[in-house]
């Protein structure tokens, strides 16, 4: 039997390339080897964008596009819509007797977002977006999963995971599965903006879906190395986003662009274009499989429909051992 890997990622916008290097590579990589299931969080999604119910709605499209636009492939791997599958909801309800409200506000990754939402939650969080770690330990339990490709701000929901389980098993008895997590080849992704995070409402990220010309504009706008103003000048390539972006996409030349940067012999704006000629190349093959299948909606809608069925069917099998341990099997 194959191992069972579980990831997922919550519609809230496109894909980038901060997922890429932190998840995406890996799914595609790991798809050969296990029985992998990639699941649209729209549940989670909700938790923080329960006002705007639409936005989330489309993104469910375009994060299967750039799952698929990456190279995953629906014969090998199981897409499916979170939503879709009550059986993670009940499993959430039954987790949440296991976690202390105190546990949860420690979660580091918890703790950072509530900062980050304020205005959302102003003086206090719901219900919940606090218990989405418990949520979050469902989505993975509920199939089984041995191993979760997961950027790094994921390891504490690993972490929590992995408390529920043995705290379960040790109640009910030995029925659910300890996952592991796995961290991408690159790990976090900084912005073009040199924030330790990419994301959409940061406005500093490079998605999949970016045509040439905006990945241009993007590099053109990247933070550089602020004391270097003429093209002579000599350069600190650590402290300019255009090098950092270079050790990911210019392997090949990298030693050169440090070398000229630093010795002054090398111009920003030559050295941005070097970069986006770089990206765009890099994410061409990219770019073209999502535009293949975004004018194949009904592909794409056959693909998530029966992931989702396969999926049901898995969750339905774990929900049924996790009722008898827990004695609320009656009929
Ligand atoms: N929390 C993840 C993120 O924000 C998305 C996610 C939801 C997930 N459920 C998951 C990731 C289960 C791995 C396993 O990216």
């Amino acid at each position: 039997m194959k191992k069972i890997i579980l990831t997922g990622d919550r519609p809230t916008g496109q894909l980038h390339i901060g997922h890429l290097f932190g998840s995406l590579l890996k799914r595609v990589e790991l798809q050969d080897q296990y029985d992998s299931y990639i699941m649209v969080a729209d549940v989670q999604a909700l938790t923080d964008n329960f006002n705007n119910p639409q936005k989330v709605r489309d993104n469910v499209f375009e994060v299967v596009l750039d799952n698929l636009a990456v190279g995953i492939d629906p014969n090998k791997s199981t897409i499916f819509i979170q939503s879709m599958i009550p059986e993670i909801a009940e499993l959430t309800i039954f987790y949440s007797n296991l976690v202390t409200v105190s546990r949860l506000q420690r979660n580091p990754t918890v703790k950072e977002e509530i900062k980050q939402k304020k205005e959302l939650f102003k003086d206090s969080v719901t219900f919940g977006f606090l218990g989405y770690p418990v949520s979050q330990a469902a989505d993975i339990t509920v199939f089984g999963a041995d191993l979760v490709p997961v950027g790094e701000d994921q390891l504490p929901m690993i972490e929590q995971t992995k408390e529920i389980v043995k705290k379960f098993n040790s109640i009910y008895g030995n029925i659910l599965k300890e996952p592991e997590a796995l961290i991408g080849s690159v790990g976090r992704v900084k912005g073009l903006d040199g924030n330790t995070k990419m994301g959409k409402s940061l406005n500093n990220a490079i998605y999949l879906a970016d045509e040439p010309e905006i990945i241009e504009q993007k590099v053109k706008k990247a933070l550089t190395d602020t004391k270097k103003i003429k093209i002579d000048d000599k350069g600190n390539p650590n402290d300019c986003m255009v090098y950092y972006y270079h050790k990911i996409f210019s392997q090949d030349n990298l030693r050169n662009i440090e070398t000229e940067c630093k010795s002054g012999k090398r111009g920003c704006v030559h050295c941005k274009k070097e970069l986006s000629e770089n990206i765009i190349k890099y994410l061409e093959p990219i770019r073209e499989k999502r535009k293949y299948y975004q004018n194949k909606p009904e592909l794409v809608r056959e693909i998530i429909e029966n992931g989702t069925k396969k999926a049901k069917i898995m969750a339905s099998e774990t929900l049924k051992k996790v009722k008898e341990g827990m004695k609320i099997n009656y009929f």
